[in-house]
């Protein structure tokens, strides 16, 4: 104890102190790196390296509400790679979509049309109607894929009957389910939406993949758009952060917004730094990811399992019911195997830090399962499986590569 510290201070700092390494920190955080390398349940759950938190370390220390230098840097350069006028910093994608939303709305009513499997409609918590006081309109994509400018057209709402809310703006996800929409088509929407005074959004929390698979720049897949929000905590691997990009009005708009929010950080260099490392050195690798994903995709068909929807980037819907598996028995033994894998589902996500072997070693699983169900006495059925009356694989396309 200090001697300048009298003893109720000293018990009051005792109270206070918190060691928060557990013992064996390093030996657990290595286990841990090991478990993600042996799941597929998201991309979410990707670790900052020790490289990443070096390299993040060195950055500058200023507090960003009044522009930290080395996070208006990360701004500068997304602006630039994504063709806006500006950046704004985020603490995640849910903010960043969500103050992208309010940024645009100015006077209700209003609605947002968007595809019914995206996640400002389904996995923000109403934020669109708590925030923004918004009406989603969800639409069924037709081809099941991926939005029409045709399905949109079918939804949108322009006019002058006061009985509808008046579409402000159409928010597309890409990728959405790891699936990419194709650019013409979000150029016929974005040409429609435009002329009729609407704006669009991208959630682009992994817009990467799709410049990683398609060779397109993000300018040129950003270029349709009034704003996107761009996801450095997902497939990049960074801890923390998302991107709003815009005009700088939306932008100056944002960052009021951002602070009304509640999202006002401080000494954000460290992320800033964590993110630049992610573009430099993870982005390239989402080409492997991609490939990894396909390997898995064809294994499993190999093995006779569905695949309902297909490897376009680093995710792979499946159902293995076609040789008697179902998802609860994957889950379980996968969970029991000496090395367990994590799955969750009918959804793989391969990432940056998925290992070769945990790929091995599902597709092995997964062998096993169908063999042991053959051996009880399963048989195949005839056919397709269907759903609805419908085939349930899903519209396929061949990805254009430059
Ligand atoms: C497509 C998409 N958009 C937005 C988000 C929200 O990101 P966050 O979890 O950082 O709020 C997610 C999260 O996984 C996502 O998958």
């Amino acid at each position: 104890m200090a001697s300048h510290i009298d003893d109720a201070r000293a018990q009051v700092a005792d109270l206070v102190k918190f060691d928060i390494l557990s013992v064996n920190q390093a030996e657990k955080n290595e286990k841990q790196i090991r478990e993600v390398a042996r799941s597929f349940i998201s991309d979410t759950l990707t670790v900052p390296t020790k490289e990443m938190y070096l390299y993040a370390s060195q950055t500058s220390l200023g507090d960003d509400v009044y522009h930290e230098q080395s996070t208006l840097a990360l701004e500068a350069h997304m602006a630039q790679l994504t063709g806006k006028e500006a950046a704004l910093f985020m603490p995640s994608g849910t903010m960043s979509n969500q103050i992208a939303l309010r940024s645009h709305l100015q006077q209700p009513p209003y609605s947002i049309v968007c595809d019914h499997r995206a996640h400002i409609y389904k996995y923000e918590a109403g934020g669109a109607a708590f925030h923004s006081g918004a009406q989603i309109i969800p639409v069924i994509p037709l081809n099941r894929h991926h939005l029409t400018l045709e399905d949109i057209q079918d939804e949108v709402v322009t006019g002058t009957n006061i009985h509808f809310a008046p579409t402000e703006i159409i928010e597309i996800e890409n990728t959405l389910n790891g699936t990419i929409i194709p650019q013409e088509e979000v150029i016929r929407i974005s040409d429609y939406a435009h002329s009729h005074g609407i704006k669009m959004h991208m959630d682009g929390a992994r817009i990467w993949h799709v410049a990683a698979e398609t060779g397109v720049p993000l300018s040129e897949l950003c270029a349709p758009f009034d704003s996107v929000s761009l996801c450095f905590s997902k497939g990049l691997g960074a801890p923390i952060g998302s991107c709003l990009v815009g005009t700088k009005q939306l932008i100056t708009k944002a960052r009021w917004f951002r602070k009304l929010f509640g999202g006002g950080m401080r000494q954000t260099g460290i992320l800033a730094g964590s993110a630049a490392y992610a573009l430099t050195y993870n982005f390239p690798r989402l080409f492997t990811v991609h490939a990894l994903a396909r390997r898995l995709e064809q294994g499993l068909r190999d093995l006779g399992v569905e695949i309902t929807s297909p490897a376009e980037t680093c995710m792979v819907f499946f159902d293995a019911s076609p040789i008697g598996v179902d998802y609860s028995e994957i889950t379980e033994r996968a969970s029991q195997l000496p090395d367990p894998l994590q799955v969750g589902g009918s959804r793989l996500v391969v990432h940056v830090q998925t290992s070769e072997q945990a790929v091995d070693d599902f597709l092995a699983l997964i062998r096993t399962l169908g063999e042991e169900k053959k051996a009880a006495g399963f048989v195949r059925p005839e056919g397709q499986a269907k759903v609805n009356g419908k085939p349930k694989n899903i519209y396929v396309r061949s990805v254009k590569k430059a």
